[in-house]
């Protein structure tokens, strides 16, 4: 039997739904594979920094430096700004435990129809990967004239040779693992500097993939093409924003945002990676017991495949595949009536 310690942050909203969820899952899966998970629970969430006036303790990191992987449900709660609960938990784990990968794998499965109708599970199966740590979302910049009419603000990004390089590498690996191409999201005819800068390097870092056959789409056109014909993709490797949006559509073409999952991943394991859902804490149905737990139950199978039982991740996408499937069990985000925890039995027993 091995162990693993997990830091769970349920978070906010249907993060509190779809994480336990999850663990069920997670549960039947190990016992059926000799893994046991240890869950230490933190409250850190916009309930906490309304109480308390912080999203986590000073010593938060350290609280969970140590352990193998942290789950998150999602942060975010009407009555809190968004860059605060943000700023103030997710970006800071992020990249504290340079989890410079964001990976987000979209598929279309049997049995969910994708609004594209000509969309099958055969051609949708893709991965973003999305730079985590750098980019557009950096905190160089600032305000000024607060309160004049020439109030302005000024942000800018920030691309290193280190950050662009390492992202290349982690996509052209899984380019390579998976057979399929690489795609690299650009930009370099409107944003002079730092997209030339990251095509640059991409194209450097191909050198060392010659199995891989990759190529650049400016991030305008490529959005076009991931709907008109996204069986084209395989890899797509994007700068933090580019990154950011093009998952959130992908998501979409697979039937929901509630069913796509997310990795942030620190490839070397010198720090925990952290994996939760794409999708927010949905305060619109917050509370109804009706959120889509494939989302969080798919990321609890990256967290497993990045813990070493790439069998048991296997068994837990069979059985999603499987319950959508050979049942007409859908939540209602996909047309149906199914509560997360119906959902989650299914899955369950399809395991068990
Ligand atoms: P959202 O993802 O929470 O919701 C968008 C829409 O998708 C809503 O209509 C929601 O009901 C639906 N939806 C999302 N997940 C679902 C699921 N599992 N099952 C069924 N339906 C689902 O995004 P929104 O509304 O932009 O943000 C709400 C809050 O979440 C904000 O405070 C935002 O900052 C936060 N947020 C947090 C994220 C995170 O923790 N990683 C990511 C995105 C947003
Ligand atoms: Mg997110």
């Amino acid at each position: 039997m091995v162990t693993h310690r997990i830091a769970l942050i349920p978070g906010d909203g249907i993060g509190q739904e779809v994480l336990p969820a999850a663990t069920a899952v997670l549960d039947v899966v190990g016992r059926r594979h000799g893994v046991a998970l240890r869950y230490d629970e933190f409250d850190w969430s916009c309930e906490r920094y309304l109480r308390e006036g912080a999203m986590m303790p000073e010593d938060g990191l350290d609280q969970v430096r140590d352990h193998d992987a942290i789950f998150l449900g999602a942060v975010g709660a009407p009555g809190v700004p968004d860059h605060v609960s943000l700023w103030g938990l997710l970006i800071p784990i992020r990249r504290e435990f340079r989890q410079y990968v964001n990976l987000r794998p979209i598929r279309v499965f049997e049995g969910v129809p994708s609004p594209l109708r000509e969309a099958t599970p055969d051609d949708v199966d893709l991965g973003v990967v999305r730079e985590n740590v750098e980019g557009e979302y950096s905190e160089v910049g600032g305000r000024f004239g607060r309160g004049f009419p020439e109030d302005m603000a000024v942000q800018e990004s920030v691309f290193t040779r280190a950050g662009v390089s390492r992202i290349a590498d982690y996509a052209f690996e899984l380019a390579s693992r998976r057979g399929g191409g690489l795609t690299s999201a650009t930009k370099s005819n409107g944003i002079v500097h730092t997209m030339p800068f990251w095509d640059e390097i991409v194209a450097e870092r191909a050198a060392g993939y010659p199995d891989v056959r990759w190529n650049s789409e400016h991030i305008d056109a490529l959005c076009a093409k991931l709907v008109l014909s996204p069986a084209r993709f395989d890899v797509i490797v994007a700068s933090n924003l580019f990154g950011d949006i093009l998952s959130d559509l992908a998501a979409a073409l697979a039937g929901s945002i509630g069913m796509a999952p997310a990795g942030n991943i620190n490839p070397e394991h010198h720090f925990p990676s952290m994996f939760e859902p794409v999708h927010g804490s949905a305060p619109d149905i917050t509370g109804n017991g009706v959120a889509n737990p494939i989302g969080a139950i798919w990321t609890a199978a990256m967290m497993l495949e990045h813990l070493g039982h790439d069998a048991a991740a296997h068994d837990v996408l069979d059985a999603i595949a499987g319950v959508l499937a050979k049942s007409d069990l859908r939540t209602p985000d996909l047309g149906g009536s199914a509560s997360t925890e119906e959902f989650t039995a299914a899955i369950v027993d399809h395991l068990g």
